[in-house]
């Protein structure tokens, strides 16, 4: 499973990205008006800062604007990855994105009928929020089930599963369990992941231990 960081913060990205684990970026309008500063000097930072795609978002709701900011972004950097809403003007530019060799992220997925138009419409990725139907005391998770099962059936679509909305480690490891191919994960939750009051009382005792041998490994 790929791990995506879902964050617009440069600080943040780069950090992340020492540890090795980070296989592209997620952004959005609301996390860009987070930085304060412009999209474009934010998107040129992330895309050198990491290997990965890096998902910019569009701001134009007709197809026609959304391709027009599509082929402006992607100019910034070979891995942008554009990122159109789940409308049909939407579907209408990815396609037509796709066609042209750029990766289309399409985003703000809430069924499985409309996961099935974006792998028709060749999105590179299809991003279903977990967290934000969670919040409506549904289950985020059947919804990666249902798109899993719906991908597995029709091999041809190469579309990637990019489980967004994400809030918290047990989000990430349902994903994985169902074979979710990227996870996009907020900064705090990414670092949660490796963490287990048992492993930091285990190496507290191993180290206390070995205090007192007096040793040294070098
Ligand atoms: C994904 O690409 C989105 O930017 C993000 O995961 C949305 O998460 P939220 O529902 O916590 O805002």
């Amino acid at each position: 499973m790929k791990f995506f960081v879902d964050t617009a913060d440069i600080d943040e990205i780069r950090e992340l990205s020492e540890t090795g684990m980070l296989d592209g970026v997620t952004t959005n309008p609301s996390l860009m008006a987070k930085t304060g500063r412009p999209m474009l000097d934010v998107l040129k930072d992330i895309c050198a800062a990491v290997d990965g795609p890096v998902s910019a978002e569009v701001t134009a709701t007709d197809s026609d604007g959304m391709l027009r900011e599509g082929r402006h972004l992607r100019e910034l950097a070979d891995n942008i990855a554009i990122k159109v809403p789940l409308t049909w003007d939407g579907l209408k530019a990815c396609r037509q994105l796709t066609s042209e060799g750029t990766m289309v992220n399409v985003t703000l997925c809430f069924s499985a009928n409309q996961a099935l138009l974006a792998a028709k419409a060749g999105a590179t990725f299809v991003s279903p929020f977990v967290g934000r139907l969670d919040d409506l005391n549904l289950n985020g998770m059947d919804l990666i089930e249902d798109i899993r099962t719906i991908y597995d059936n029709y091999p041809a679509f190469t579309t990637e599963i990019l489980v967004a909305s994400i809030r918290n480690p047990n989000h990430v490891s349902e994903a994985a369990l169902i074979g979710a191919d990227v996870a996009t994960v907020p900064p705090q939750v990414l670092r949660q992941l490796a963490q287990h009051n048992l492993t930091d009382k285990g190496l507290a005792a191993f180290l206390a231990d070995w205090e007192k041998t007096g040793q040294k490994i070098v």
